[in-house]
This record gives C-alpha cells, sequence and structure tokens, in this order.
C-alpha cells in the first residue's frame, strides 16, 4: 500500500482536482462535456460524476451538441461490470477487466493504476486546428497523464498522444503506454489491414472482427513495416466501399516497434489501442521526467474509402509532410543501370543522358564510397563513407560541378544508419555496432545497424550527411535507405537495454531534426529496400519515400493503389524501370501517378522510345501541380476487375489527368463499359483527350467531343482499353 508521504502527496493534489471539478459540475450537472468536433465528425468525451474520462460518441456530428449525453442510453447492450470498457484511457490493476491502454509498477513495487478527471484545456493552434488536453491523475499515487487531441478541422483528422509523469520516491516502469485508446460502436466492425516483404509491399486482407484480440505490430525496430505497416482501416456495420460506407483510418506516427490492438469486447464494442511496441521495452521513468507518447492519427468518414484518403492525403500536405505544397524534382537514378559498377567515365555519359531525358537532375545510388574495403557488392564498406579513389579519383564534388556545367544537378544516396562488418568504422567503433556481446553475429543484406541511441553515433551519422552538404553546397538531393531490421538488439551504451528501442528511434529524429534544422527543405527520399519504413513521423523530415523495389509496373498500379488510400502522390516515388513485360509507355505512365523518376539506361533505348519519355516528361511537367496538390478518385479497382483507373483534379474542377490499365491480358478482355468519373463539377462541360501516345499511334478517342461533368459521373467515359492499349492517359479540361 501507500506511504504515508505519497498519500499526504495525494490529498494535497487531490484537492487541486477537486477544486476544478467543482467549477465542471457547477458548468455542466456532475458530468463534463469534452466535445472534439470537426467539420463532419465528432469524439465526445464525458468526464462523469466518479471523474472518469470515458468516450461516449464517435462518428458524423449530431447537430444538437446536447443530444451527445443521450447516445448511450439507446444501446441495451449487456451490462459493464467495471464501468471502465470505454476508458479514454484505460489503466490496469485496479478494477480494469480488459487490454489496457497504460500499465506501471510504481516506486514502491505495487502495478495498480486509476486515471481520475482533473481538468481540461482547449487552445486553437489556428483557425483551423485546436488542441485539446485533458489531465487525469491517479487518486492514490502521485502520477499523471496527460491526454492530447490536435483536431484538424477542415481535414476531419485527429492526431492524439500522451505524456505521462510522475512524482513518487523512486523510478516508475512504464510497461504500457499507448498513444490512444479509442471506442467505436456498432454492430459489426471490419478490418482492413496490410502484410508483405520486400517487392510485395502492401498486400491487402480485409476480415470482419471476431471477439478477442486482433494485434497488428512490428518487433522489427528498424524497417518497422517490413512484414506490416501500422496502417489500417476500419469498417464499421459493412466493409466500406470507395463512395460509401462508415470507415475509420488510423496509423502511428513512429519509425520504430508499434502495437495497435484491437479488441472486440464482450459488449461488442471495438477498443483500439495504439501505440509504441512495449515488446521488450519496459521504460524506466525518473520523478519529474515526462515520457511523450508519438501521435496515434486517424480520420473518419461515412462517405467511403475515397473520401477519408483525400481528406488524410490533404492533411498530409497541408501539415505533415516536409514541403508538402511544395515542388518536387524528377530524376534519372542509376542503381539499375549500373549497380555497383561505375566509374566517372560511365557517371559523366548519366548525367549528359539525364539533361537529353529532360528530367531534373541525376541521383547517384549505392557503391560510390568505402577505400580499404571498396563498395563493389552489398558486402562491405557501409559506414565508410569517403569516395571510393579508383571509381571517383576527382570526387563527388566533380560530378556535383559536372552536372552545374551542363545545366542539370546532382543528388546522392547514403544509408548512414548502417555499418558492414567489414569497414573501417566497425573495425574503429566495435561498440557503436547494434550487436550482442556474447552472441554470434547475424545479418540482414550482409550488415547491422550503429547505435542510435548513443548521443556519439548520432553527431556520426548527422556528420555523414552535414559533410556531403558542406563540401558540396549546391547538391541537390539525398536518398536515405535502410535495408537492415534489428536482430540482437543491444547497446554498448544504454544502462537499461529495455530503453534501447525506443531510443534507437529517438536518436534517430534527433539526427533528422538536426539536418532538417541546418538544411530545412533539400528534397530527402525515405528508402527503406522500399516502402518498409513510411510513417508519418518520418515524412516530417523527407519529401517522398519509396514505396517499393518492385517497379513491375503491373505489380506497381497494385502496391500504388494500396498505398494511396494513406499517402498523396506527390510524396510517392515511382521510377520507371526494366522490370517486368510491359512497354516503356506502361511503364512510364504509371510511374507518372505520383513523383516521375527513371532508372534506366537511356541511351540504349530506341529512337522512339526515347522520344516517348521526353514528350511524357513535358507531359507530367504541365500534369505534376494537379498530381501532386490536387484530389484523388479511385475510379476503378484492379482488384474488383481487369481494369484499373485513377483520376486526379484540380481544387477548380477545371482540369484534371485519368490513368487507366488493362491489369488482366485474356483473349478479349478490355473496356467493356464506361469508367465513372468522380470529383468534376456536373454543371460544367469538358473535353477528353489522350496523351502520352506512343510515336506513330492514332487515339481511338475523340478529343473534340464535350460531355458534361454530370454525364461524365453518372454514365462514365470509356478509355477503349484493349489487349493491344493496355494504358491510357486522358486529360479533361473545362470548355466554355
Ligand atoms: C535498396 C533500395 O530500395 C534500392 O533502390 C537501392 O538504392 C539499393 N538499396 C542500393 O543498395
Amino acid at each position: 500500500m501507500n506511504k504515508p508521504n505519497q498519500f499526504t502527496g495525494y490529498i494535497r493534489h487531490g484537492a487541486l482536482a477537486i477544486a476544478f471539478s467543482i467549477f465542471a459540475l457547477t458548468k455542466l450537472n456532475a458530468q463534463t462535456i469534452i466535445p472534439i468536433e470537426t467539420a463532419h465528425n465528432a469524439l465526445v468525451l464525458e468526464a462523469n460524476a466518479k471523474k472518469e474520462v470515458n468516450t461516449i460518441f464517435f462518428g458524423r456530428k449530431l447537430t444538437d451538441k446536447q443530444e451527445y449525453t443521450q447516445v448511450s442510453s439507446q444501446y441495451k447492450q449487456t451490462e459493464d461490470y467495471t464501468g471502465q470498457l470505454n476508458s479514454a484511457y484505460t489503466p490496469s490493476g485496479s478494477r480494469n477487466l480488459v487490454e489496457p491502454a497504460i500499465s506501471v509498477t510504481h516506486a514502491d513495487g505495487n502495478n495498480s493504476l486509476d486515471m481520475k478527471y482533473v481538468d481540461h484545456t482547449v487552445a486553437k493552434v489556428d483557425d483551423n486546428v485546436s488542441l485539446l488536453k485533458i489531465r487525469l491523475k491517479d487518486p492514490v499515487y502521485n502520477f499523471e497523464v496527460t491526454l492530447f487531441y490536435k483536431s484538424f478541422y477542415k481535414q476531419d483528422v485527429i492526431e492524439q498522444w500522451t505524456e505521462i509523469k510522475h512524482n513518487e520516491k523512486g523510478t516508475v516502469i512504464l510497461n504500457k503506454y499507448a498513444s490512444a485508446n479509442l471506442h467505436l460502436k456498432s454492430p459489426h466492425f471490419w478490418l482492413n489491414q496490410y502484410h508483405g516483404d520486400w517487392a510485395k509491399e502492401m498486400q491487402p486482407e480485409q476480415s470482419e472482427i471476431t471477439h478477442g484480440i486482433k494485434t497488428l505490430d512490428s518487433k522489427l525496430g528498424t524497417r518497422a513495416n517490413l512484414f506490416q505497416p501500422s496502417v489500417f482501416m476500419i469498417s464499421m456495420d459493412k466493409p466500406a466501399e470507395e463512395n460509401a460506407g462508415n470507415v475509420l483510418y488510423g496509423a502511428l506516427e513512429w519509425s520504430g516497434n508499434f502495437r495497435i490492438d484491437l479488441e472486440l469486447d464482450y459488449q461488442n464494442n471495438l477498443r483500439i489501442i495504439a501505440g509504441m511496441n512495449n515488446y521488450a521495452s519496459p521504460y524506466n521513468l525518473k520523478p519529474g521526467e515526462v515520457f511523450a507518447t508519438p501521435a496515434f492519427l486517424y480520420t473518419f468518414s461515412d462517405q467511403g474509402k475515397g473520401d477519408a484518403s483525400r481528406k488524410l492525403q490533404n492533411w498530409a500536405r497541408n501539415y505533415k509532410i516536409l514541403d508538402g505544397k511544395g515542388t518536387r524534382l524528377t530524376l534519372l537514378n542509376n542503381w539499375e543501370a549500373t549497380y555497383f559498377d561505375f566509374n566517372e567515365q560511365k557517371l559523366a555519359e548519366l548525367l549528359k543522358d539525364t539533361k537529353k531525358l529532360g528530367v531534373d537532375f541525376f541521383l547517384l545510388d549505392d557503391g560510390w564510397f568505402g577505400n580499404k574495403y571498396p563498395r563493389n557488392s552489398d558486402n562491405a564498406a557501409l559506414g565508410d563513407w569517403q569516395e571510393n579513389k579508383k571509381k571517383l579519383p576527382n570526387g563527388i564534388a566533380s560530378l556535383v560541378k559536372e552536372a552545374d556545367n551542363i545545366g542539370t544537378r546532382f543528388g546522392i544516396w547514403i544509408e548512414p544508419e548502417m555499418v558492414s562488418p567489414k569497414s573501417e568504422l566497425y573495425e574503429k567503433h566495435p561498440d557503436w555496432v547494434v550487436k550482442q556481446p556474447n552472441r554470434p553475429e547475424y545479418y540482414f543484406r550482409n550488415q547491422l545497424e550503429l547505435d542510435l541511441s548513443n548521443p556519439k553515433v548520432q553527431d556520426f551519422v548527422f556528420g555523414v550527411v552535414d559533410r556531403l552538404f558542406t563540401k558540396n553546397p549546391k547538391l541537390a538531393y539525398i536518398k536515405w535507405d535502410c535495408n537492415a531490421v534489428i536482430y540482437n538488439a543491444y547497446s554498448a551504451h544504454q544502462k537499461n537495454q529495455s530503453h534501447f528501442y525506443i531510443d534507437y528511434v529517438k536518436g534517430l529524429y534527433n539526427v533528422l531534426q538536426r539536418i532538417r534544422a541546418k538544411y530545412p527543405t533539400v528534397p530527402m527520399m525515405l528508402c527503406s529496400g522500399g516502402g518498409g519504413r513510411v510513417d508519418y513521423a518520418a515524412l516530417q523530415y523527407f519529401t517522398e519515400f519509396w514505396p517499393s523495389d518492385n517497379t513491375d509496373p503491373l505489380e506497381r498500379i497494385f502496391i500504388q493503389w494500396e498505398y494511396s488510400y494513406f499517402y498523396p502522390a506527390i510524396s510517392t516515388s515511382n521510377h520507371v524501370t526494366d522490370w517486368g513485360k510491359q512497354p516503356i509507355k506502361f511503364r512510364t505512365d504509371v510511374a507518372m501517378m505520383g513523383k516521375l523518376g527513371f532508372d534506366i539506361v537511356v541511351s540504349k533505348l530506341p529512337e522512339k522510345e526515347l522520344q516517348f519519355c521526353q514528350e511524357a516528361i513535358k507531359n507530367y511537367n504541365e500534369l505534376k501541380a494537379i498530381i501532386w496538390q490536387g484530389e484523388q478518385y479511385r475510379l476503378a479497382d484492379p482488384r474488383n476487375g481487369s481494369v484499373a483507373s485513377m483520376l486526379y483534379v484540380n481544387e477548380q474542377k477545371t482540369e484534371g489527368v485519368i490513368f487507366n490499365y488493362l491489369v488482366n491480358y485474356r483473349y478479349g478482355e478490355g473496356s467493356k463499359y464506361p469508367v465513372k468519373l468522380n470529383g468534376l463539377d456536373a454543371a460544367k462541360k469538358y473535353q477528353i483527350r489522350e496523351i502520352n501516345l506512343f510515336p506513330d499511334t492514332k487515339s481511338p478517342i475523340d478529343g473534340n467531343k464535350t460531355y458534361t461533368g454530370d454525364f461524365l459521373m453518372n454514365i462514365g467515359f470509356n478509355p477503349v482499353l484493349t489487349t493491344d492499349r493496355t494504358s491510357v492517359v486522358l486529360k479533361f479540361e473545362e470548355v466554355k
């Protein structure tokens, strides 16, 4: 039980809490209603007479706010024995019987926790953004949690996180520390989740949620999303469709281990508990220290998946992704063109090809560094970030200069968190390497991580980037790769090994913050041997991400499709490569659906293919503002038929582009029915013409005809896909 001094402490704090509650009581008769309203939705919390904060409503908002308190009376479900099933932040070890949001071991060894309302404040950050803080306190222990809800009114998005602190007489161990704890009511819940592997990112699965707990999690440390990302959808009642249904999208803003528990409780309500994964990570918190959890992000729509994703994309561009409202650079990359086999002469040719092709810059990939152990394959040199003297006798500086001379720009690949066992860095600093001191090393792609929880390693990693820019101020771009997961998690720096996974990610963010403080806008690609690492915490520091090493355009249609639910096109780097059997037109059309790049040997392109690419880049430059900043509508789902169709339209609904593909090449397949457009103005008139035509081919589409938005959205338009025309790009414009 409590020590007397802690009890005294409680009386003091308790008195304070009562003072706040009385204030609340006079306002609202034993309850404090705390609504978080956005343009269409509401999350409504209630601090009841017992000072417990519970969720009483989540969904499309009601016209009359007073009626939120009537909602629960209309549900005749079974009894809640704990009175805590809908807790806004479920504690454990007292009367709770379900999955907790938080569990602790107090300084005196006791495991119980209760959380009572103290007060709340709402601050308006600007016209669109509000920040609600709710303070909760244990009545017995001097232990406090603040719940934060940052709401974005227009976008219907909420970011939720917590701060945990205490003033006990010693260290408290945090055993679980969720960011958010939602409570939803519906007769049925459907989960859309994703799984994957290298080159197979974002494979979707849909299932009805059954009783018990379904956990989405990662224990990979770095590259945390390789097998499963933290993004998911919950449909209420029945599976949401593109343009209909109730659907919540969730995602954790954290680039390390995560854990999302979806518990369908015995009352048939869904409890969502999301946060960093507590796997191998009980966290010691000293008195007075604040432990902040990352944000859990969610949006809700009663208009289906399309509306939810447009809200999220809009939010991401406006508030999260670095330079989300800005522009991006097209590029020529040499990874698949040369792999590790290049030298200065070859690169000089590629620089000329960059110019010839018409893209904005050249990106030098892996293989440019290491001297004692040259980087000629993936088994050496990570950590030795000095130019290889044989391949690049005049260094990066001469290439940056050469690019400048011929009127293009130069970017570079790094993988600065990693170390090869065959490297000078490993020899010099074995204590910087993540590995067990008494077990054999085990490798992922022949490499190990540097221990980013160590400030000295953070300095080193920052230095890798800083030196590149200091030596080459005109460097245009960084591709930041991360090809390994963490095995044998152990830090020679950490006193408490159970802090390692969390402190690694904090160390990574610390480095990225330092980079952004000094180089705020330089574009950087977040790559992890594909999309194994993308999340909205990382994207605060990166302008774009690499969704997958799988660039087979047919595969890519499916991968990009699923990413598009959660991430806007401006953040999705797509490259034209030699993967797949499709013609260059198909490959280029697919890559144009996000941020366009090329990774091919330009000098080997037949004349007409080169001509096609040059024209396509010009078209892309005209359309990119709409692809990056416009509204995206998924028209035909490749998983539901033979056609994939995606539309982008500008804000004024006067101009846009539709990408159409045949994804099934069986005899007689084609677009037999019109594809219904979306997002247009029914009253406006439009003309549609085909672009990105391969030289010497003609379009069967008459670009002079005029259609109303009404016709195009109700009857549709046929892109005339056939087994000979598997990829069709249509540009539409308002005519007056
Ligand atoms: C994995 C990336 O996804 C590729 O694009 C390439 O950069 C290689 N790493 C280089 O090692």
